[in-house]
């Protein structure tokens, strides 16, 4: 744990449809009922210049960036994010609930899209320094399974995503796999930061495994 502020940052990471912002919500309700200030952002975006960067990311041809210059492009947008919105709260002293991190790009670009660890070790070290998250859920799910969520997701929300917002989802099979393969090495990794929640219960059951966690890494009652 980062001892950088009073606030507290914690960011969910997994592969697509894995129910993270249903999720997110549930939580902040938590922390709210108990008094908390709590801020809930997502990247890429949660800042009008990084909103700006997402729309270049999740929309249009799946070929569209070397993996190095999606990376580039998720750093500028975190960069944005960090120093707009993340850091400012957490000096405030507020609970950071953010969808999706840097685990987000060493799983999309460095391990799945080939870019490699040390670049994206590199770019975190100029971009987040001291900014880690306190606490790393980390949403497991069958890809297939999550793909398919993804979907009937997106027809629900037609009229309020700009350009579909499906770049990523359109990505395959194989790409999915993996992903979910990225995701659970890196908790494995960073087993002091990541806790890995099974996402195949319910929303109540996920939710309150995911409150398990919270309470037993940060401290709260
Ligand atoms: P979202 O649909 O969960 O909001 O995220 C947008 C997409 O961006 C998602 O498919 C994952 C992808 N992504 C990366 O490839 N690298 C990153 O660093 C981040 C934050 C997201």
């Amino acid at each position: 744990m980062t001892t950088r502020s009073m606030g507290r940052f914690i960011t969910f990471e997994g592969g697509e449809g894995t129910g993270k912002t249903t999720q997110i919500k549930g939580l902040r309700s938590l922390l709210e009922a108990r008094g908390l200030d709590v801020v809930q952002t997502r990247e890429p975006g949660g800042s009008p210049g990084a909103e700006a960067i997402r729309d270049l990311l999740v929309n249009g041809d799946t070929e569209r960036w070397c993996p190095a210059t999606e990376a580039l492009l998720h750093y500028a947008a975190r960069n944005e994010h960090l120093e707009h919105v993340v850091r400012p709260a957490l000096e405030k002293g507020a609970y950071v609930l953010c969808d999706r991190f840097s685990d987000s790009t060493m799983a999309y670009q460095g391990i799945v899209q080939g870019l490699g660890s040390e670049p994206v070790t590199t770019l975190e070290a100029l971009v987040v320094r001291q900014t880690s998250p306190d606490l790393t859920l980390v949403l497991d799910l069958d890809s297939a399974l999550g793909i398919a969520r993804a979907k009937d997701r997106a027809k629900d929300k037609a009229g309020e995503r700009s350009g579909g917002e499906d770049r990523y989802e359109r990505m395959g099979e194989d790409f999915h796999q993996r992903l979910r393969a990225a995701f659970l090495q890196i908790a494995e990794d960073n087993p002091g930061r990541c806790v890995v929640i099974d996402a195949s219960g319910s929303v109540p059951e996920v939710g309150a495994a995911i409150w398990t966690a919270v309470q037993d890494r940060l401290g709260l009652t």
